[in-house]
Order: C-alpha cells, then structure tokens, then sequence
C-alpha cells in the first residue's frame, strides 16, 4: 500500500505536481469512487479497476516482473536499428517504467522473453553461474541425423571460442524439428551450436526458461509472472 500520490507517479503520470492537479480536477478515478485526497492510502494490488476521466488503465505492479510472447520482426533493445522494439507491445505507462530485458533474443526468434523492472532479477536469471535452462524449439533446414543429434549432446566448439557446449537435452520432433535445452546463454548460441553440427536453423522459437513455461499465450501478448513462478525462480 502506498499514498495515492505516490501510486499516480509510479503509474507514470508525471512529477508529483503533475499527479497532485490529476487530483485536484477530479480525474482519478479507483474501484468506482472519484479520489480526492492526494495523501490517502491505496493498494495496487488489490485494487480493481484504475481510471483516467474515466478511461481504464492497466495497474502496473512494481517491480514489474513480465513474461512477453516474443513474435519474429521485433528487437529486444530500447534503441532498435532494423525492426520496431519489443517494449512497443506494452501499455505506455509499462514502456516509460525503465524494464530491462533478461537475456536477448534474435530478431527473427520468437517465443518466451522475460522484461522487469528488478536489476538483481536480470542478473540472477542471466549469470554464467547459475546455469538456468533455456528450452528452445528448433526448426532445422536440412533433416536432422543421429551424428547432428550426437554431436550436440556431447559439445560442439562454437567459432570463437575455446570451450565446447553441450545442449543438456535434445528431443527429435520430426525430420526437421528438435527441442534443445541449454544453459549457458552465448551470442547467437543455438545457431552456432546447429551449424557447428553441420545443420541451419531457419526456424527458433523459445518456450521455457527455468520452471517458466510460454503456454498458450498468444503472439505479441503478455502477461504478469505469478507469484508461484517468481518464487520458483528466487524471487
Ligand atoms: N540462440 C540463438 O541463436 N538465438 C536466439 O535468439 C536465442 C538463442
């Protein structure tokens, strides 16, 4: 719970000011009542509907914790060169709330990509020590053969690098299509793993990273994290 002032700004609208004269005009308007009293008590989390002369807004729920269903032909970065941003499929008040991206995916890469506004998150979920599983589906150019399967399960050594990775599982599908899990999480790291096993990849898409599953949540949409995922993952 915080003071209503304070959940206006969080809510990006505005310096303090700004928010205090919302108020004054009679503009915010929480669970049905008009508010008036910048001082007074509010909780985000169990409020219910939030409204701007009478136009409903999303809650936002700091510290943002969200789970982006990423499609093709979108950039996870805030300053994009080739394709719109990813941060453009949010509500403008969760674009300006400063979230970072945990990891990167491809531009043409869809699938499961996690955005917060918690610094330690990003670090914990993207640390070369804490090892989290990256499930990937894989479509493959050419059909797959048990030596390209072999190869990724007891390490390729990517261009570059000195190392070898190895995919901690790897699931045939069908002809063309594997699952991969890995744990490291390298530059461009399953298309170098499949070239280096002598395949292309002209299809990628992630479905879970640690105990989070994508689901059924359809392309370009979001959702919050629940509690019992953020829990699984520390948090
Ligand atoms: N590996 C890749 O090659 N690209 C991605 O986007 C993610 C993992």
């Amino acid at each position: 719970a915080m003071e209503l002032i304070k959940f206006l700004q969080q809510q990006g609208l505005g310096s303090r000011k700004d928010c205090r004269r919302l108020i004054d005009l009679a503009r915010v308007q929480i669970d049905g009542s008009i508010m008036q009293d910048p001082r007074q008590t509010v909780d985000p989390a169990t409020m219910s509907q939030f409204c701007i002369d009478g136009e409903k807004r999303e809650i936002l729920l700091f510290p943002l914790y969200i789970l982006l269903h990423k499609p093709a032909d979108f950039e996870v970065s805030h300053q994009p060169a080739h394709y719109p941003s990813v941060f453009t499929l949010l509500p403008a008040a969760m674009q300006q709330a400063g979230l970072l991206a945990v990891g990167r995916l491809d531009a043409d890469t869809t699938g499961l990509l996690l955005l917060t506004t918690d610094g330690r998150f990003v670090h914990a979920l993207t640390s070369p020590r804490r090892h989290v599983p990256k499930r990937y589906r894989v479509t493959v150019k050419h059909a797959i053969l048990p030596e390209m399967v072999a190869k990724l399960q007891s390490g390729v050594i990517l261009k570059d690098d000195s190392e070898s990775v190895a995919a901690e599982v790897v699931t045939v599908l069908d002809a063309h299509t594997l699952e991969m899990t890995i744990s490291e999480g390298r530059y461009h790291q399953v298309k170098r793993m499949v070239a280096a096993a002598g395949n292309r990849v002209v299809g990628l898409h992630r479905e879970a990273l640690g105990s989070v599953e994508l689901g059924a949540l359809a392309e370009g949409a979001w959702r919050y994290l629940s509690a019992a995922e953020r829990a699984a993952l520390g948090f």
